[in-house]
């Protein structure tokens, strides 16, 4: 019986956590395609900073609510008064800049949430 139990739970286990994988790896590739995020242009995935800053742990330092709402409009974003976008502004300094240099093309709220998810995977 304990070993029925012990199939059962690794399937469930298995099942519960696939579609984040799938998830993370459709990120990977909108984060690295030309043609979608682009993001690799100017970002790399360690500490590293690039045109803009590093992205390891990227999902500790903001909330997954900003980095959503940054990603979709990261104009507006930059230009409200949200303490995360305070915080950044001041990290990179350009508390006068009128506008963010992090350009993407239009996405939509199923490749945002890849994205999210792949981001959520880069850790020092
Ligand atoms: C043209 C260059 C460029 C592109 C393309 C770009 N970014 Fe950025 N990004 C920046 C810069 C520069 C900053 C820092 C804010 C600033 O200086 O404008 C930034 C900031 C960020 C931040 C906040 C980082 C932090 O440490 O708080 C995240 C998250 C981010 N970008 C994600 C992305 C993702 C995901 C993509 C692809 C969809 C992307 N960026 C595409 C240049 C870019």
């Amino acid at each position: 019986m304990k070993i029925l139990f012990y199939v059962g739970a690794s399937l469930f286990y298995l099942l519960g956590a696939f579609p984040t994988w799938a998830d993370a790896a459709k990120g990977e590739e909108i984060f690295n395609s030309m043609q979608e995020g682009d993001c690799k242009s100017c970002h790399r995935v360690d500490g590293g900073r690039l045109v803009g800053p590093g992205l390891a742990n990227v999902t500790q330092r903001h909330s997954k609510e900003w980095i959503l709402e940054f990603l979709k409009d990261p104009q507006s974003t930059w230009k409200s008064e949200h303490p995360e976008t305070i915080e950044l502004k001041k990290r990179v300094r350009k508390t006068r800049v009128p506008f963010t240099a992090c350009k993407k093309n239009p996405m939509t709220s199923e490749q945002l949430q890849d994205l999210f998810d792949y981001l959520s995977t880069l850790e020092k």
